[in-house]
């Protein structure tokens, strides 16, 4: 399919891979991409994906390689820092990436994940119990951030005495690095790389030279033990990938979400008087305010042409715009509203095809328990107690602090 393009739409998309100011409000330009170029050529050479039935596609086809794409964008020095942050599940194609799924789905299954229920809502109302006066607080900083890393470190198994610590190393690990970084800061992230690494090879050393405990870290190690083995290499990489990829997502998506509930008062009072919303309720915050722009990017191993006629070329980098193909009318009546009764729902929020989120039902699980408490202790006289601004990040659409009074 020819399209013609304006040359300002080029100009929008260039922008909205650098720009965190376009990446805060994209739905305009989301709209403009899927009505006039659903496949667009941005000017670095990355093409950016945007409908529904597009973006499905790109997900599910083994000839858009995960490999490829984290091999040509990875920013670290060749060595063994590179080459353990690309062992990871988003890292690998194919009978890999399958192998080592088999391996981990099983205890992040969700009628495994649902037995946890009762401790990820005690984690919840202890961060709580702790900001109850006053009645205002920062709810990025003392509420959305600590929860999953607390969830994760005692949901794998990391003694409470070391949560700090894993909180400072994901701090780092999480900030962007690209080709303009300065030695320092590479420095700075490999060495925070190294730590984790190091800590948390004693910590499987320990986990499988003793009893097993009632955790994910030993029923990684059990699953394995039935039949395939991770290599330490492995095991590593995707204990640091849970943590990498289990922290900024949740809680952006949890504060976006709670952020949209107060900019549509009607929602947020029919939560609080109904609180066995939460589950419609999130589903619907992961379509509407969906946290992850975009899925990682993808190298075409060949020409594909997409559903809406499009064709990537073989070699190029492709973006999957799975916050835009959550507004798309095609697949969702009303696109534009936030509902939180809606039914049928079926966001590509959390991915799709094999690299489909892993710890979707954890996110899930935590999401839930969080707004199912805060609906029954103070959502129905919260309020926003201040400036609220947009954060810079690659992939995430965060807030830098939402403050909150009720
Ligand atoms: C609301 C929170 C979350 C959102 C919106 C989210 C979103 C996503 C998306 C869109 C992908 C697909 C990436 C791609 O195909 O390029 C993904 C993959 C992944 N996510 Fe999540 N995620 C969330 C929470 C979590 C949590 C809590 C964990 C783990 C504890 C986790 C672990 C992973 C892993 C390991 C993958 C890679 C899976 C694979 O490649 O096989 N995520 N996530």
């Amino acid at each position: 399919m020819t399209v013609a393009l304006s040359p300002d739409l080029v100009a929008q998309a260039d922008s909205f891979l650098v720009d965190f100011d376009t990446r805060a409000n994209p739905w305009e330009f989301f709209q403009r991409l899927r009505e006039t170029a659903p496949v667009l050529r941005t000017s670095s050479g990355t093409w950016l994906i945007s409908t529904y039935a597009d973006c499905q596609s790109v997900l599910k086809d083994d000839r858009l390689s995960r490999r490829e794409a984290a091999l040509r964008t990875s920013a670290l020095p060749a060595g063994d820092a590179a080459d353990q942050y690309t062992t990871r599940l988003v890292c690998e194609d194919g009978a890999n990436h399958r192998r080592l799924r088999r391996i981990v789905n099983l205890p992040f299954a969700p009628r495994n994940i649902a037995r946890w229920t009762p401790r990820i809502m005690s984690v919840a109302e202890d961060v709580l119990a702790r900001r109850r006066q006053p009645r205002s607080m920062d709810f990025l900083e003392e509420f959305s951030y600590p929860l999953p890393i607390r969830v994760l470190c005692e949901l794998l198994g990391v003694p409470h005495e070391d949560h700090a610590r894993m909180g400072v190393w994901m701090s780092v690990l999480l900030e962007h690095i690209n080709e303009t970084a300065s030695e320092e800061f590479t420095k700075q992230k490999m060495d925070a790389m190294v730590g984790l690494s190091a800590y948390l090879r004693d910590l499987v050393a320990e986990r499988r030279a003793g009893a097993p405990q009632d955790d994910l870290m030993s029923a990684m190690i059990a699953t394995e033990a039935e039949g395939d083995r991770l290599s330490e290499r492995e095991l590593i990489g995707i204990l640091a990938e849970l943590l990498h990829a289990g922290f900024e997502s949740t809680a952006n998506m949890m504060a976006d979400g709670l952020h949209c509930l107060l900019e549509h008062p009607e929602q947020q009072r029919l939560l609080a008087e109904q609180p066995q919303l939460a589950e419609s309720a999130v589903e619907e915050m992961l379509r509407f305010a969906t946290p992850v722009l975009h899925a990682l990017p993808r190298v075409a191993l060949e020409d594909i042409t997409l559903p809406s006629g499009g064709t990537v070329a073989q070699g190029v980098l492709v973006l999957a715009l799975v916050a835009s193909a959550a507004r798309d009318p095609e697949y969702v009546q009303r696109p534009d509203e936030f509902d939180i009764t809606r039914q049928d729902n079926p966001h590509i929020g959390f991915g799709l095809g094999e690299h489909y989120c892993l710890g979707a039902s954890l996110a899930r699980g935590e999401a839930v328990s969080t707004f199912r408490l805060l609906a029954q202790e103070m959502l129905a006289t919260m309020r926003i107690d201040g400036p609220i601004a947009w954060k810079d990040h690659h992939i995430v659409r965060g807030l830098e602090a939402l403050p909150i009074a009720w």
